[in-house]
């Protein structure tokens, strides 16, 4: 495992997407609503920094990995989410590598008819992006790496580092059960 974002990097990036996200909605009520689970440790240390009224949801999203962690089916669970007919939402995703958890996960939402959809997201992957959709805020740019830490996971393991790390491949199983 090899440190790839450090504490006080993470810390400066998530002040950066906070004042990012303050200067467009301003004292605007928002929802932020949290993709489970690799979300919850910027979700916590985000909300923290903004001043505006806000109210907290969560999302499920589950998906099936194969041994090279293409994106299989995904299954959105709505279930921890009250009434965002009218409100500005705000996503939050620890990653965004392909755009399809995001993407899908913005499409059902928007059936709800919320007056706004926006997305933050910790990290992108280069070169990775199969949907029209882009994350309106970005913390940070990484090469296309399997990451763990600050939230992500392999096999729910690794969540509670406080700094990201790369996973070597030879690390990474055959077939694993990923539960966002
Ligand atoms: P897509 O391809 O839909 O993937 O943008 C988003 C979800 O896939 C998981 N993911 C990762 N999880 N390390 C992880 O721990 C990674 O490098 C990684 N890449 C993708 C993650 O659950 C994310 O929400």
């Amino acid at each position: 495992m090899k440190q790839l974002l450090s504490e006080q990097e993470l810390r400066d990036g998530v002040g950066r997407l906070a004042r990012e996200i303050t200067r467009d909605y301003g004292v605007r009520p928002i929802t932020i609503v949290g993709i489970l689970t690799g979300s919850l440790v910027l979700l916590a240390d985000l909300i923290r920094q903004l001043d505006m009224p806000i109210r907290v949801g969560l999302v499920q999203a589950s998906s099936y990995r194969g041994p090279n962690t293409t994106p299989g089916e995904l299954s959105i669970n709505f279930d921890m989410l009250s009434d965002v007919e009218g409100r500005e939402v705000l996503l939050v995703d620890d990653i965004f590598d392909t755009g399809h958890t995001l993407e899908q996960v913005t499409s059902q939402l928007s059936e709800k008819q919320p007056a706004s959809i926006r997305s933050v997201v910790l990290l992108r992957k280069a070169n990775r992006r199969e949907v029209s959709l882009s994350p309106d805020y970005v913390g940070f740019d990484i090469p296309n790496v399997f990451v763990v830490g600050y939230g992500l996971d392999y096999n729910d393991q690794y969540r509670n580092l406080p700094h990201v790390a790369t996973l070597d491949p030879a690390d990474l199983g055959a077939v694993e059960q990923d539960s966002s």
